[in-house]
């Protein structure tokens, strides 16, 4: 597929205006929650316990250097290893209320992905 130069250009502009934000400090990470109440409160109860928390071998929230490798696996594959599970990643994450929107929705979330412009 051949992709137009100017496409390219505007994305390469758009990765040159935003560079990766830092990981979060430990307490950041702690502090960080979906803007959306419901999905706070289902990430409260579940994701937040290991990937809020460093050293717990979980790609901690909003790190990109920790989730972009993931990320360029496709969102797809993403929802299938929260849902199925994937090495030391629990499946479902602990939450049994998530449905498959709620998981893209919490991966996005975690993986400093909401804003689609990023
Ligand atoms: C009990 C701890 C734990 C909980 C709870 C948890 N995770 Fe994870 N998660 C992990 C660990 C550990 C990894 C890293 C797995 C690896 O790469 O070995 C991980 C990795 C992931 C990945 C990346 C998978 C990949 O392909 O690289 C996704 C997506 C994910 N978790 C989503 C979620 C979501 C969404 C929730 C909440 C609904 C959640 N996790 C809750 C421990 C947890």
């Amino acid at each position: 597929m051949r992709i137009p130069a100017a496409l390219v250009l505007a994305a390469g502009l758009a990765a040159c205006s935003q560079p990766v934000p830092p990981a979060p400090t430990p307490a950041q990470a702690l502090a960080l929650a979906p803007a959306d109440p419901r999905l706070a409160a289902l990430y409260g109860e579940s994701c937040k316990a290991c990937h809020a928390i460093p050293g717990t071998g979980a790609p901690l929230v909003h790190d990109r250097k920790a989730w972009d490798p993931r990320w360029k696996q496709g969102e797809a594959v993403l929802l299938d290893h929260a849902v199925q599970g994937f090495q030391a990643m629990p499946a479902g994450g602990q939450c049994a209320a998530c449905t498959p929107n709620d998981f893209n929705a919490l991966i996005r979330f975690m993986a400093g992905r909401e804003d689609p412009a990023r």
